[in-house]
This record gives structure tokens, sequence and C-alpha cells, in this order.
């Protein structure tokens, strides 16, 4: 952390803009922290914070509930038919938490004992708690925790693999065999309670993004098996990968699905859990009998965070975002050779409004680009002098601007990119 002596300071937003306490400006190719829809200070989600505090501030669901949570819970189950309820947190790692506490109470609900391990795939994340942390283990985050999370099952993702001396596998080609592995240990092992994985793609670890038919297949195998399947949409759902409901463009159909991130157009924290009625129901029951879910949080269903998002899912509709993207993200599409021409571009994936660009030292090699100070740094660095926030992850430049970006700020943001790779090489 010693190498950060200052940071700017952010003093205001407007549009895709950040502007800093030194006069500066930087186009937010962060999205700040995946989270941003609409861009900064968009009138009508301002208007409803204003409106909503004025009228109630906060109240918990606790023995209560209040107008803004139902109305969101009636809009989510509407855009998820197959679910039935809705379980609200503060947060994205707290909405995985409770996904994975439902999936192994519900085993417990229904009198099954056995069902005690959880499945997932390798390099996924689903957060920064206990929980979160030891069914989405990235090695670089969390070895110093390791002999204090819970043990899970791990499956190869699919990604471009190099297999002895110098075959390269592409991920469609991994895919079969990383199917063939779950499907071989789902079909002996009765113990695995669920399989957890992130919806369409992997972000944090560095935008991989399944092959077709892939999610849908996992899917299966666990409706098969008797495996729930939670699915985990908090940095994907709501239109990052230019779907509204990434599972339903998978084919997929979850037991458990958590949103995060977008839900309130990044402008507050909150997050959603839902289940199906067949999960639903094993929570009722006699008191006595001690069926339901201990786990609530303070602020859950928070009711200015429920109607901004509420507020923020109409918005969607009324601007229509989703058809917006998809002809802004060809964008993307149409400058990938600008991008990958450059000396120290490896492998480049997109989908959507989200782009993962790795930095290597060699093109032949694909080495990974290091340096005696974090690659975050170089870049955030580079990156401010062109008017670019970036936040990379390890050698990965990820490009994640807010959704409703025009195709002028989101030429920008690649020129802005371009630029920075450059002055990077030279700098290296
Ligand atoms: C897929 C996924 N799940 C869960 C989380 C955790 O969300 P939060 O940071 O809101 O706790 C993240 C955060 O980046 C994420 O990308």
């Amino acid at each position: 952390m010693s190498e950060w002596t200052s940071f700017p300071e952010i003093v205001s937003a407007k549009g895709m803009w950040l502007y800093d306490s030194k006069g500066g400006k930087m186009l937010d190719g962060v999205a700040s922290m995946w989270c941003n829809v609409w861009g900064h200070s968009k009138s009508e989600l301002v208007s409803e914070i204003i409106k909503q505090t004025k009228i109630l501030q906060h109240t918990p669901l606790f023995n209560l509930t209040h107008p803004s949570a139902e109305k969101l819970s009636k809009k989510l189950l509407q855009l998820n038919p197959k679910m039935k309820s809705v379980f609200f947190s503060d947060n994205g790692s707290t909405a995985m938490e409770i996904a994975i506490k439902i999936a192994l109470q519900y085993w417990r609900n229904v009198g099954e004992n056995k069902k005690t391990n959880v499945a997932t795939l390798e390099n996924g994340y689903h957060g920064d708690t206990f929980g979160a942390m030891s069914v989405g283990y990235v090695p670089e985050f969390f070895s110093k925790f390791r002999s204090k999370l819970f043990s899970t099952i791990q499956f190869p993702v699919p990604r471009t693999v190099i297999i002895g001396s110098n075959t390269k596998k592409s991920s469609k080609e991994y895919a079969e065999y990383c199917l063939s592995k779950i499907e071989d240990k789902l079909e002996k092992d009765n113990s695995i309670a669920a399989f957890v994985m992130e919806s369409g793609a992997q972000m944090a670890g560095g935008v991989i993004i399944y092959p077709k038919n892939f999610q849908k297949r996992i899917s299966q195998i666990c409706k098969k098996n008797d495996v729930l399947f939670v699915l985990d949409e908090i940095a994907t759902g709501f239109g990052r990968l230019g779907s509204m409901i990434e599972y339903q463009s998978q084919n997929s159909t979850p037991d458990i699905v958590s949103f995060g991130k977008m839900l309130t157009g990044g402008y507050q924290t909150f997050a959603a859990t839902l289940t199906t009625k067949k999960i639903n129901d094993s929570f009722l029951g006699e008191f006595s009998q001690f069926k339901h879910l201990f786990h609530g949080h303070t602020y859950t269903g928070n009711p200015t965070a429920a109607a901004l998002s509420l507020k923020n899912l109409e918005l969607y509709k009324k601007y229509h975002l989703i058809e917006k993207i998809q002809k802004t993200s060809k964008i993307f599409k149409d400058r990938l050779d600008d991008i990958s021409n450059l000396d120290l571009v490896g492998e480049i994936r997109h989908q959507g409004m989200v782009m993962g660009i790795e930095l290597v030292q060699n093109k032949n090699s694909n080495k990974p680009l290091s340096s005696n100070i974090s690659i975050n740094k170089l870049v955030f660095e580079e990156g401010r002098k062109h008017q670019i926030y970036f936040r990379t992850l390890g050698n990965i430049i990820m490009l994640v601007p807010p959704l409703d970006i025009s195709q002028k700020d989101l030429n920008f943001l690649i020129d802005g990119t371009i630029s920075t790779i450059k002055s990077l090489s030279r700098k290296l």
C-alpha cells in the first residue's frame, strides 16, 4: 500500500465524467466499480432518492414491510418469472452469503443431511466475506485466509489453455473437458448441495466469457443430479454482457440467483437474492421446526435504495437501454484490431459493455506483463494523463464503462486506452 502516497479527490461527477479537487477530470472507465448504469447525477435517479428520503428513510424488514420493497420485489419477480421470493441485502458479498446459506439450509429443511458440499468453478469471484471467499477462491486475493475458509469442490473453467509444450486449446475446445469433469463428479458424489458460479462470465477473474451452452449444460447437469444451481449475476446482470437477465440469454435456470451492483444504477448500496418456489417453500413451517432462515441485515430492504432500484429498472424500459447497449457495444468490436496491434497487448476478451485487455511482456510467449510497482498503479497514472479512470485487475485492463455511454465517449475511452498502452510501452 505504501506505493500510493496520495489519491485524486473526486468532488463531483456528471455524466461519464469524474471531477477532482484540483480541477482535473477523468472519464469513468470503471463505471465506479462496475455498478454505474446511466453516468453520474442522472436527474431522475437523484430526484427519486430525494423523494423517497423525504417520506421514509429507513425501516427494517423485521416484522414489517413497506411499499418500495414490495414494489421492487414484484418488479424483480416479473423480470425473473421462474423465481418466487426475494431477499434484500446491502451488497454483492452479502447477497452471495445469503445464496450459499439458503442453498445449504434447503437440504436440511427437506430432511437431506448428506448434502453439505459446494461445487464451484476455479478463478471465480463472489465477494470478500468469508463464505464468498471460500466459494470464489482467487489465490492472489485470499491465500492468507486459506486455513479459515471452508473447502469447496472446484472445476476448471473454459479459457484458452496451453497443453504440453505448445498446443493451444481454445476456450470452446476446453469447455468439453471442463463439462465432462463436472458431469462425472456430480453423477458420483451425492454430497454436493449446490453448484455456485458467476453468470455469463467471470469478471474479476479477468473477463473469462463462457462459450455458448457452457452455463446451460451445467444447469442441466445440476438438475439431473439434484444439485442446486446458484448463479451470481452481481456483475453481469442488468445489461453488462448485453442482456437484461444474463442467465435467461444463457438458456439456464437457476434455483437461486443474486443481483447487486447495477440494481440501483450505481448510486446506493443494495442487493437481492431470488429463489424459486421450491426453495422458498422449504423454509415454511411451524416456528418450533426452525425452518426459517436466520439471516438479516440492519439495512435489509432500505426504502431509499429500494425506490431508487425500482426507478432505475423503469428507466431501462423508458430509454430502451438494452437495445442501446447492443448498438454501442459494436464499437468495442470495430476497434478490436486497433488495440490488439499494440506491442504490449495479448489476448482481448469482449462481450457487451466489458472488455478485458491482457498486458503481456511479449506477444509470442503471452507472459503477463510485470513490473516492480503494480500494473494497476502504472496504468492508473498513465490513464489519468489521458483523462481516463482505469482500475486494472493484475495485468488485465478492464474497460467497464457506464452502460449508457454514448458512442462518442466510448471512442474517447478506447482512444485513451490506446494512448495509455503506448505511453506504458515507452515507459517500461
Ligand atoms: C460476480 C461478483 N460477485 C460478488 C461481488 C461482490 O460484490 P460487492 O463488492 O458489492 O460485495 C462482486 C464484486 O465485484 C462480483 O463481481
